[in-house]
C-alpha cells in the first residue's frame, strides 16, 4: 500500500461532503431536508455563463496562461472591486486561481510558518482548519453561539490575537451559519486588527447570496 506523507494524517475527510451525502440519503427517503452543507446554489449555472465557457473553448482558449490569470479577467476583477466596493486595485494586485479553496490554500501555504496561529471564528467552513494545519499552522477557534447571531464580539477577537497570529479568516456571509456582519461590526473588528501585524483573509464567496440578515430563530420559523 502507498505510504502517505505524515502531514496527510493532520487532516480529516470532509465533514461537509459527509453531511451532503447524508442529506441526499434522507431526501431520497422522502424526508424534507434543508441542506446547509456544500456551499452550492440550488439553481443551475446560468445559460450565459455556460455559453461563454463553450465560446472560450471553441476559440481555443485552452492553453497555458500567465500564472496570475489572463489580463482581461484580472482587469475585470479590478472593475468589480471599483464598482461594487469603491476599492482601487491595479491588475498587478490580482491573482486568479481555480476557485476559493485553491486561493485560500495557496495563501495559507504562502504566508503561514510552522507554529503560526490562524484565527478562525466558529462555526466555520471545515476546510479552513485543515488548510491551516497543512501549512504547519495552528488553528485558533473563536466560539460563537445563537445568542450572538453566530458572530464574534470584538473583545473575543482581541483575546484571541497573540504575537503568533499570522492570519485572521473572516467569512461573511458565513457557511454554515449564514451569519453576516454589519458595516459597524466589521469596523469594530478592523479597529482591533489594524493594531496587529496579521493578514485578514476575507472569504467573500457568498457576498451575493444574501438578502436579509435573519436570526436563526427567524430562519427556523421560515423553514417550517
Ligand atoms: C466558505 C467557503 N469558502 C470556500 C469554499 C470553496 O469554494 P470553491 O468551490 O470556489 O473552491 C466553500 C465551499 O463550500 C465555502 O463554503
Amino acid at each position: 500500500m502507498t505510504k502517505l506523507a505524515e502531514r496527510t494524517k493532520l487532516i480529516k475527510p470532509s465533514v461537509t461532503l459527509a453531511i451532503a451525502a447524508k442529506a441526499g440519503k434522507l431526501r431520497a427517503e422522502g424526508i424534507d431536508v434543508v441542506n446547509f452543507s456544500a456551499g452550492e446554489p440550488d439553481f443551475d449555472t446560468p445559460e450565459h455563463i455556460k455559453a461563454a465557457a463553450v465560446d472560450a473553448l471553441r476559440k481555443g482558449m485552452t492553453k497555458y496562461t500567465d500564472v496570475k490569470g489572463i489580463e482581461p479577467l484580472r482587469e475585470a476583477i479590478t472593475g468589480k472591486y471599483r464598482r461594487e466596493h469603491d476599492l482601487t486595485y491595479r491588475k498587478e494586485d490580482v491573482l486568479v486561481s481555480c476557485g476559493a479553496k485553491h486561493s485560500l490554500y495557496n495563501v495559507l501555504q504562502a504566508v503561514v510558518n510552522p507554529g503560526d496561529e490562524v484565527v478562525i471564528p466558529a462555526p466555520y467552513w471545515v476546510s479552513y482548519s485543515d488548510m491551516a494545519l497543512l501549512a504547519g499552522g495552528v488553528p485558533k477557534l473563536i466560539p460563537s453561539n445563537e445568542a450572538s447571531g453566530f458572530r464574534i464580539k470584538p473583545e473575543q477577537l482581541q483575546a484571541a490575537l497573540t504575537s503568533r497570529t499570522r492570519v485572521f479568516i473572516l467569512n461573511s456571509p458565513c457557511n454554515p451559519t449564514g451569519a453576516t456582519y454589519s458595516r459597524d461590526e466589521l469596523l469594530a473588528l478592523a479597529r482591533i486588527l489594524e493594531k496587529h501585524d496579521c493578514l485578514i483573509l476575507a472569504d467573500d464567496i457568498y457576498e451575493k447570496i444574501v438578502s436579509a440578515r435573519l436570526s436563526s430563530t427567524a430562519c427556523r420559523r421560515r423553514m417550517r
